[in-house]
């Protein structure tokens, strides 16, 4: 279910990868950006650290600094090239990993904390509660689990183009040569994130801002 989708999400990001990072140089966004850099390195301090859909890496800089080891994945050599080539903290390693299914041998784990910027709005919805239980089989009992993501701004978002039965959201974007993509982006709210989670997850923080939300727990 949602297979096709899933494959045009990946195969877009590659298309965009060379200028992907346009979007985190939007003016209205800096000071949420700034705010969220700033706050990432205590979540994973002394943690050895998943992150999922690293992409071009622009978290993994700051969220990675204090962290004992942290495995950047992503499903694309393309995006992951950009990240490479970053000024990274010193326990920084690359594996290509398929997200959905987390089987190459360096994802096994257990790794004491998980990480994924943008990549929760991008899973169905149906498919959300199968992701979760498989990225928390590959985590240790305690671990801890940030996601962050974008809130849909009128004044800064692509607008939402049609809801599917499911009641995912997709949105229709064009890219530098012209092609048209129609991308499945959902802006959960806090209640619908902690709904997904359920009893698995303890200590749970849900920051809102302005263009972004945060989320982060502990597993029991
Ligand atoms: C919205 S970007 C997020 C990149 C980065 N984490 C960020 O926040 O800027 C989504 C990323 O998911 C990656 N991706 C798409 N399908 C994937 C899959 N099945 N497994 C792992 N990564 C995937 C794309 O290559 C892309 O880098």
């Amino acid at each position: 279910m949602g297979q096709d989708i899933v494959e045009d999400m990946a195969a877009y990001y590659v298309q965009r990868a060379a200028y992907y990072e346009r979007v985190y140089f939007k003016p209205e966004r800096q000071v949420d950006l700034r705010a969220m850099e700033a706050a990432l390195p205590v979540e994973f301090a002394g943690r050895d650290v998943l992150e999922i859909a690293c992409g071009t890496g622009w978290w993994t800089p700051h969220a990675a600094r204090d962290a004992t080891s942290w495995l950047a994945t992503d499903l694309n050599p393309e995006t992951m090239a950009l990240a490479r080539a970053k000024a990274l903290p010193a326990g920084v390693r690359f594996a290509t990993v398929d997200a959905y299914r987390l089987d190459a041998p360096e994802a096994k784990g257990p790794f004491t904390a998980a990480f994924a910027g943008c990549w929760w709005s991008h899973v169905p919805l149906q498919r959300l509660p199968g992701w979760l239980a498989l990225l928390h089989a590959r985590l240790a009992p305690g671990a801890r689990v940030v996601f962050l993501d974008n809130s849909y701004v009128q004044t800064s978002s692509t607008p939402i183009s049609r809801t599917d039965a499911a009641g995912n959201t997709y949105q229709q974007r064009t890219l530098d040569d012209g092609s048209e993509h129609e991308v499945l982006k959902n802006f959960p709210t806090h209640e619908q994130a902690a709904a997904m989670l359920g009893p698995r997850a303890h200590d749970l923080r849900w920051q809102e801002y302005t263009h972004y939300w945060q989320l982060s727990y502990a597993l029991r």
